[in-house]
């Protein structure tokens, strides 16, 4: 592999990489209070014991200052790389997720209020961001494989690139 494997910035690794492990947390975290408390959608036959809303809760509360961030960084030095629209369809997946995740209350669903708007939304968003990172990782696949895939899970880091040139890079307008 070695000096064919393209260079991802820091920033966006670090910002990424926690973006792209904590989603499918929340997303199975949630497939799971889904299963537990609302039976309306579709039976699934995994009743799974344990406090998952409140597990849920926190992979949540997790992701979501590491996702405005990551927005932030993407609608800013990021811009070019969002011209690829499976790219910024996965952005707005997140920030639907994640945004309609925060108009949630914890016991709505513990106490069968299944009706609120906020929560169709949630589960609107969802699906969407399930759509999205499955067009996102066919695109990334397709224009660069598996290389420009693990690019993004790369972890040397430049000498030019390390935390203390991010001020820089975020003033730099790209
Ligand atoms: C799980 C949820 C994920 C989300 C929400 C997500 C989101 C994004 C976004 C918004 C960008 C553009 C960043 C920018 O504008 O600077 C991006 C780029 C990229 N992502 Fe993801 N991603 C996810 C998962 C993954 C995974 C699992 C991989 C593969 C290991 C991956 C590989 C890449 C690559 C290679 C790029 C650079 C694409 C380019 O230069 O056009 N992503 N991702
Ligand atoms: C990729 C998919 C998902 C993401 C990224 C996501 C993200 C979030 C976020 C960021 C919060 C707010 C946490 C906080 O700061 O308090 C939240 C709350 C919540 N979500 Fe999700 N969610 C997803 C899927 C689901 C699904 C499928 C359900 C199933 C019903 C669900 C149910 C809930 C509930 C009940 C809360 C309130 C929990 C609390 O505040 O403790 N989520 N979600």
């Amino acid at each position: 592999m070695g000096r064919t494997v393209p260079y991802q910035p820091s920033l966006l690794r670090l910002l990424h990489g926690i973006t792209a492990i904590l989603v499918p947390l929340a997303w199975l975290s949630g497939l799971v209070v889904l299963a537990n408390h609302d039976r309306r959608w579709f039976r699934l036959p995994l009743a799974v014991p344990g406090e998952w809303i409140d597990i849920h809760g926190t992979f949540g509360a997790l992701l979501w200052p590491v996702a405005l961030l990551f927005v932030l960084y993407a609608i800013s030095i990021g811009r070019g790389r969002l011209r690829q629209p499976a790219n910024a369809a996965a952005l707005i997946g997140l920030l639907l997720a994640v945004s309609s995740g925060k108009l949630m209350q914890e016991d709505w669903l513990r106490t069968g209020q299944l009706d609120h708007l906020a929560y169709h939304l949630h589960l609107l968003a969802w699906m969407l961001i399930t759509g999205a990172v499955v067009w996102h990782l066919g695109s990334v696949l397709r224009r660069g494989g598996i290389r420009f895939a693990a690019s993004m899970a790369q972890l040397h880091v430049r000498e030019n690139d390390g935390p203390r040139h991010w001020g820089a890079q975020l003033l730099k307008r790209h």
